[in-house]
């Protein structure tokens, strides 16, 4: 089974809290979205291979270290996962960006793609996938396979929240892709939405409802 990891840092605890209210403006929504996404790049990109280099500091030669390979490719499942790649894009600037675009059918919840554009070489990179809300994980199973289709070098899947339903979907569809999450919330609920969550984190990022 592939790994599930939650990012218990007060900084994205505290965060998280102040998101999930329901009182909080969109402003203040997709600031802390963008703040806790950038926190959680720390861990998410705690793992990839380094090299060494040698450098000319003004003073010195010296072996320093870098991270290894092609530039790693950022993908974002439309719509909410901009507020994950614009915090990821302020710490890892370099990165490739690919989108999906992917709706949950509301009588179904099963996601239909509409829009799918990656760069062009994903062959031998490393992907980070991202969606604020893992759920029924329809859409995270849809974009994975899609994207294996590309025989990347790995993936890793990020989210701000989970529940118990959504990662053993994703586990059993993909056991080789790890998990990421700030945290693991109690269940989901007959319309597909985490509790006690943080409502749709769309609409609650773009002001659309
Ligand atoms: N998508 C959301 O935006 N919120 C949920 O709770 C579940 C899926």
């Amino acid at each position: 089974m592939s790994e599930v990891h939650v990012i218990d840092h007060p900084l994205v605890q505290h965060k998280l809290t102040l998101m999930r209210k329901k009182e909080a403006s969109t402003n203040s929504f997709r600031r802390l979205l963008r703040e806790l996404s950038a926190l959680m790049a720390y861990e998410v990109m705690r793992d990839v291979p380094m090299h060494d280099v040698t450098i000319e500091t003004p003073l010195e030669t010296m072996t320093a270290r870098e991270i290894d390979g092609k530039k790693l490719v950022l993908v974002s499942i439309l719509r909410a996962g901009t507020g994950i790649l614009d915090g990821m894009l302020e710490v890892v600037p370099g990165a490739r960006v690919g989108h999906v675009g992917l709706y949950r059918d509301p009588k179904t919840l099963m996601a239909v793609e509409y829009y799918f554009k990656m760069p062009q070489d994903i062959a031998e990179r490393d992907l980070i996938v991202v969606d604020p809300m893992l759920a029924t994980g329809n859409s995270a199973i849809a974009a994975v396979d899609r994207l294996k289709e590309l025989r990347p070098r790995s993936i890793k899947f990020v989210c701000l929240l989970t529940c118990p339903e959504g990662i053993s979907a994703l586990q059993k569809a993909h056991p080789d892709v790890p998990i990421y999450t700030a945290a693991i919330d109690r269940q989901l609920n007959e319309h597909g939405y985490i509790l006690p969550g943080l409502g749709d984190a769309g609409d609650r990022m773009f002001g659309t409802k």
